[in-house]
């Protein structure tokens, strides 16, 4: 249990992480590794400063949409300022775009984040939000159209960057299709920051560049790309986040009196709802990511698997085996949720995606835990998180063996995280309402 002297502390802390990261507009995930503004970092920080500064909070979604192409896309990375010796930065992805940004997406949870402050803040938010939703709209239609071209109802990634959990072991098999052999050398980066055994491997950065040099070649065209990217994959991380985006991207525009949009949205929804089937794994009993190229289901479970709670209503059945498979899960380790499987031999609780815990996850897993009937183990995870960042201050994540930290330092969706849900303040403030 933390004690009050500690909470406030560590509330002070946080919001001074968010501050210090704060760079006029937006902020960034932490400095040095991650010194511009990341698309889903930006939505989820957004909560923790809507804890202390309302406006400021909105600025943070205005500024990323901001940066959206004409296509709809909101790209992943928007490169607002010069960073000397970033990599990859403006001069490999070659965007073609002013500010310069990255060519590809990334989980699309500013719709819930929207609707999340709309709820959240007093005042009539109407002139703030309408602008945002025609913005969202436009991008949810970008997935439907460029990520899912035949209507199957999955969209897909077309680099691991895009789905946000860089090296997840659902990557290794499709991206073992992938020529590097063209690829060259190149300098990284995060490495002369980081320790390296947090950090994906050499091989995992040779086949992320080589996607980044095809979309480069095709100029970022949606259609090649969907014809011919050798990495076309449909995992539930993004399409559970998707699919929650829109049923709030429906709310929202109810609410705020869009009804051609909540239209669309709802049309959208409705082929997403369907088509998330196909991620089920009947071997897994849960669901996994699905190698559209070579039509193979990964039957491995990740913390993406319990997204679809986040996703939307699902059966009583499958909702009862993810809650036991998560018991289960916790039986291997002291800190929850793992990003990946504790029993798999590909786990590994320090490095990235392939084992660690993330705060930002464990929220959006909670919320579905709680919308399923189970406060107890939303509960449970608000507490866990609570815990590592008691142990192991505001890093970009968390062991769930030890509770050591790794990454980087004084991360900021790690803040918000904090501020705005597991923080004791926080959750009493939440029962009080
Ligand atoms: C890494 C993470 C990604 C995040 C980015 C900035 O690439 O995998 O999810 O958005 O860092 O924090």
């Amino acid at each position: 249990m933390i004690n009050p002297e500690t909470t406030a502390r560590l509330d002070a802390k946080a919001q001074q992480i968010l501050r210090a990261n704060d760079k006029g507009g937006y902020t960034v995930p932490t400095k040095g590794l991650y010194p511009f503004q990341w698309n889903w970092d930006s939505a989820l920080t957004a909560l923790g400063i809507a804890c202390f500064d309302a406006d400021r909070a909105w600025q943070e979604i205005e500024k990323l949409l901001s940066a959206q192409w004409d296509n709809g896309m909101v790209p992943h990375i928007v490169f607002w300022q010069h960073e000397e010796g970033y990599f990859p930065g403006p001069g490999e992805w070659q965007s073609g775009r002013t500010p310069p940004t990255s060519g590809i997406t990334q989980p699309p949870v500013a719709a819930t984040i929207v609707r999340q402050l709309a709820n959240f803040l007093p005042g009539d938010h109407s002139a703030r939000v309408t602008p945002m939703l025609h913005a969202l709209d436009r991008w949810h239609q970008w997935f439907a159209d460029a990520r899912d071209p035949d209507g199957r109802g999955v969209v897909a990634i077309m680099h691991p960057w895009e789905s946000g959990r860089d090296n997840l072991p659902d990557w290794d098999a499709p991206l073992a299709h992938v020529d590097t052999s063209h690829v060259g050398a190149f300098l990284r980066r995060d490495t002369q920051l980081v320790n390296a055994a947090e950090r994906p491997r050499n091989h995992d950065y040779d086949h992320y560049m080589a996607l980044v040099q095809f979309g480069r070649n095709c100029q970022w065209h949606v259609k090649t790309i969907a014809e011919k990217c050798p990495f076309w994959v449909a995992e539930p991380g993004m399409n559970a986040i998707l699919r929650r985006a829109e049923r709030d991207l429906v709310a929202l525009a109810l609410q705020f009196n869009l009804p051609s949009i909540a239209t669309r949205a709802t049309h959208r929804l409705a082929r997403l709802d369907h088509g998330f089937n196909q991620l089920w794994s009947d071997i897994a009993k849960g669901y996994t990511t699905l190698d559209l190229r070579n039509n193979k289901l990964e039957h491995r479970l990740s913390s993406g698997s319990w997204l679809s709670l986040y996703g939307g209503p699902e059966n009583e059945e499958r909702a009862e085996i993810h809650c036991s498979t998560l018991n289960r899960w916790r039986q291997q380790i002291r800190f929850a949720l793992p990003s990946f499987d504790p029993g798999d031999p590909a786990f590994d609780d320090i490095r990235y995606w392939r084992g660690p815990v993330w705060a930002m996850i464990n929220w959006m897993i909670a919320t579905g835990l709680a919308e399923h009937g189970h406060p107890d183990m939303a509960d449970q995870l608000a507490d866990d998180t609570a815990a590592l960042i008691d142990q192991s201050a505001f890093r970009e994540y968390f062991s769930p063996v030890t509770g050591k930290g790794g990454g980087g330092k004084d991360f900021s969706w790690t803040a918000a995280m904090w501020l705005y849900w597991a923080s004791p303040s926080a959750r009493q403030k939440t029962e009080t309402q």
